[in-house]
């Protein structure tokens, strides 16, 4: 028998269950359906009226060579950790070394007060810097690439706009101010003469870390807290930029931030869960996509369909038990959906286990079996809708054969990701089956280089580079640059 098998399940329970599937499987036709809106609308995001999608210009404006050089320090502020590091861009080609330090990023402060967020910031890039060179003030020549991964408007590659909070984070009297000049004035406070160079995004880094070892590298995602891509576009196809008569044929890389791809709920098949999901989040109507896969969200729409298959009377899941610790949101993250998909006992003692452990609660046989299904049914959907988002980009740009660069505790941990986003590709781009197993798919989606830390460093690099070409276009100041 297959693990997990519900042959034995109760009629009712098999009736959810063919409910849930009903939910969320998303078929071949639906994908292409998506597919087809997100490629109008990256043009959408592009042009001068703009829609739900930002396509945010970066200034990151050519790829690296592989034969960059020198020494960096880069900070990234993701939306679990706050690392810091130290970029060696050797003299051999696309090699590089790197001392890094992680700090965790408390969670009160995700959603606290600005100046202690910038405060907290400062103080881990001082720490690092004592640890590693003792003195501070000798570290004023290593350049800084800053990454900031949500949303923000860059009329320049050193400031950045928040346009949104996303990942769960609201921090007052951030969204529409430049971050740069908050972060700065901490770090002066401090002492800590560092200047920074550019700020990025997760995704841009990504692909431009991914671009230095491999030049396929055209798409950069994060599949992690989450969701976003990064690709480069010719400024001919930016009619938001035209105003600048950039000459068209001149690369930018464009930060999608497609989690906010049919905010408007034009295609995406959303769920009661899903819908339930956003109207408790600190930005209802936002980041749509966003919150149909990323790890932020995957375990709570788990948790919230085993509530709801509790009270249901025709499943009445868990009936008896005290389903107290159940009930706190947010209180499973993707990695618990993760080790029941990876429960590879045919009578599911494990995940049998991890409900006792985490949750006090002891299903039966059938619950069991309609557990892992829906674990299945929303790690498969989360992988299916991210294809949607590589094909949009691809058909958009033209990709017959490419490398995507992905990163993020989704795509390196979540068990089968990869090979249902690949199979999910290959439906909506209708390639043949392949003959030989081992074979490259045409668009082939691998893990990334660092992108928050080697990434920071190369776009460093670029920009550093472009202004002593005389390339001063989205510059805002030329004095850090010297
Ligand atoms: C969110 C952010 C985006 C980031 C992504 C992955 O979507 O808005 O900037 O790239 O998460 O970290």
């Amino acid at each position: 028998m297959a693990v997990g098998s519900l042959s034995d399940a109760p009629k009712d329970l098999l009736k959810e269950i063919k409910h849930l599937e009903e939910l969320f499987t998303i078929d071949t036709a639906k994908l292409k359906e998506i597919t087809h809106h997100f490629v109008d609308e990256l043009a959408k995001g592009l042009s001068v009226e703009g829609g739900s999608i930002p396509m945010n210009p970066t200034w990151v404006m050519s790829r690296p060579t592989g034969h960059e050089t020198g020494n960096y320090l880069a900070l990234d502020m993701g939306g679990t950790n706050l690392r810091v590091c130290q970029v060696t861009l050797t003299e051999q080609k696309s090699e590089f070394d790197i001392i890094q330090s992680k700090y965790r990023l408390p969670e009160e402060l995700k959603t606290g007060v600005a100046e202690e967020l910038w405060e907290y910031i400062a103080d881990c890039l001082q720490q690092f810097i004592e640890t590693h060179h003792g003195d501070v003030t000798k570290m004023d020549k290593f350049p800084l690439g800053f990454t900031f991964s949500y949303p923000a408007t860059q009329n320049y590659i050193d400031e950045g706009i928040l346009q949104r909070w996303t990942k769960g984070f609201d921090i007052a009297g951030v969204e529409g101010r430049n971050v740069v000049p908050m972060f700065e004035a901490a770090l002066k406070q401090r002492g800590v003469p560092i200047k920074l160079t550019a700020l990025i995004n997760d995704t841009t880094g990504t692909l431009i870390a991914s671009a230095y070892t491999d030049p396929k590298m055209m798409i950069g995602c994060i599949f992690g807290t989450g969701c976003n891509a990064a690709y480069i576009e010719d400024c001919g196809s930016i009619p938001k930029l035209a105003h600048l008569n950039l000459p068209p044929e001149t690369p930018m890389a464009i930060n999608c931030e497609w989690g906010a791809f049919d905010n408007e709920g034009k295609v995406l098949p959303r769920t009661p869960y899903d819908i339930a999901i956003d109207k408790d989040s600190p930005r209802p109507g936002q980041q749509a996509f966003e919150k149909m896969i990323a790890g932020l969200y995957l375990g709570e729409i788990f948790r919230l369909v085993m509530v709801d298959m509790h009270h249901n009377p025709e499943a009445h899941i868990f009936a008896g038990q005290d389903i107290s610790k159940l009930r706190k949101p947010y209180s499973l993250d993707s990695s618990f959906l993760s080790a029941i998909e990876e429960d590879t006992l045919e009578d599911l003692s494990e995940t049998l286990d991890l409900f006792e452990t985490k949750l006090n609660i002891s299903p039966n046989r059938a619950e069991l079996g309609l557990i892992r299904r829906t674990a299945e049914l929303i790690g498969t959907r989360a992988a299916r809708l991210s294809a949607c988002g590589v094909a949009a980009i691809s058909i958009k740009k033209g990709y017959k054969s490419c490398h995507v660069g992905a990163d993020g505790s989704v795509f390196n941990k979540y068990p089968h990701f990869k090979a249902r986003g690949a199979q999910a590709l290959r439906e909506i781009l209708d390639w043949p089956e392949k003959t030989n197993p081992k074979e490259e798919d045409p668009i082939e989606i691998l893990a990334a280089e660092d992108g928050s830390g080697v990434g920071a460093a190369l776009i460093a690099a670029l920009t550093l580079q472009r202004v002593k070409d005389g390339n001063m276009h989205g510059i805002l100041h030329p004095e850090n640059f010297k």
